[in-house]
């Protein structure tokens, strides 16, 4: 009989959107790497749910029976907004204090695994909070991982991105799934939201490693995912579509770029996705001057994920002239390899 686990530890990454960032919230497809910045959650069995981040320094304590009562009001919030179409008050649960995901993801998957008992968990990310690298998502699969295997669950990878995505929809509203899918499968993929979701992995038509990309940071968005989606959604709906639709056949070529590595193809690709973003109103000043100086020098460059600050994924055929460029700006390079290895125990 195999052995109950006492404690475990699992990690999973973050992932940057090469392209197809907002517009796959409206079925649109995405190119997703995950990248080489994990979440580590360590897990033991306990009476209570305990939560302790060490990036933010705190610790949540409470009693197994709030989970019931703690989903029941989530779900309730989460209705009532999808009716109104306006998360605010969801929102509020997460953006005054950022442990509060790990509530949401915890408090989740213990329900959906339908767990009887608590859990102590310690968080430890590498991933930037609120920077488009997807460390909700991570943080969601991390849990859900970590409790699946403490409590002998044995839960497939398509089940825990099933669990994280319903965390992420308490998170960010009506999110697309696509943060969530990087995060548990790895890799770079190409995701597709719908009924089911489209995810495929990447690697046959991209044998190779992404090289010439680098990711910097800018300052932290003020405004959290949901609300940077909630503001696309609020736009003129014919507007937003012909962006949205813009950037998803950016997308399609990209991913036939991909294949070929065309490296001039691929800069304007970039380019013109960075400009339609802009025009949806989730760029900041920071980055249109980034994203400037970079073409100046024959580069490309556009922000990552919700956007309003955070990552810049940027491109050039020189990598070395490239980060003398962003060095010179004042930025330093996020070390961070693109296509890594999906959620795993430590
Ligand atoms: O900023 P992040 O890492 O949460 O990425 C959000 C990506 C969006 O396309 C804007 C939203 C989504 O759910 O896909």
């Amino acid at each position: 009989m195999k052995k109950s686990n006492v404690s475990v530890k699992v990690s999973s990454p973050g992932k940057v959107h090469l392209i197809g960032e907002h517009s796959v919230v409206y079925g649109e497809p995405a190119i997703i790497a995950a990248i080489g910045k994990r979440c580590y959650v360590e897990a033991e069995k306990d009476d209570a749910v305990t939560i302790t981040s060490q990036n933010f320094g705190k610790s949540l304590s409470f009693v197994f029976d709030e989970v019931k009562a703690f989903n029941g009001k989530i779900t309730e919030l989460w209705n009532e907004a999808y009716k109104n179409q306006n998360f605010s008050n969801l929102f509020s649960i997460t953006r005054n204090d950022p442990i509060n995901y790990a509530k949401v993801a915890v408090c989740i998957a213990l329900e959906k695994m339908k767990m009887r008992g608590g859990v102590s968990l310690n968080i430890n990310s590498e991933i930037p909070f609120g920077a488009g690298l997807g460390s909700g998502a991570a943080l969601a699969v991390a849990t859900i991982k970590a409790l699946s295997e403490l409590y002998d669950k044995n839960l497939s990878t398509e089940k825990i991105n099933n669990i994280a995505f319903e965390v992420e929809k308490f998170a960010h509203g009506t999110p697309s799934g696509g943060d969530n899918s990087a995060s548990c499968y790895g890799g770079l993929i190409w995701f597709e939201k719908g009924n089911p979701n489209k995810i495929k992995s990447l690697k046959k038509e991209v044998p190779y490693e992404l090289n010439n990309f680098v990711l910097i940071e800018t300052k932290k968005s003020g405004r959290t995912t949901g609300e940077l989606v909630q503001l696309v959604r609020s736009l003129k709906e014919d507007y937003r579509n012909k962006r949205i639709k813009a950037i998803g056949k950016l997308t399609y070529e990209m991913l036939e770029v991909l294949k070929n590595k065309g490296f001039i193809k691929m800069k304007e690709i970039i380019n013109e996705a960075q400009k339609n973003l802009a025009e949806l109103g989730v760029s900041i000043p920071e980055i249109d001057e980034i994203c400037s100086s970079v073409r100046k020098i024959d580069g490309a460059a556009k922000l990552c994920g919700a956007g309003g600050g955070g990552v810049v994924l940027c491109y050039h055929k020189n990598k070395a002239k490239l980060m003398e460029t962003l060095k010179d700006l004042g930025y330093r390079p996020i070390e961070a390899e693109l296509g890594v290895e999906g959620v795993r125990i430590e």
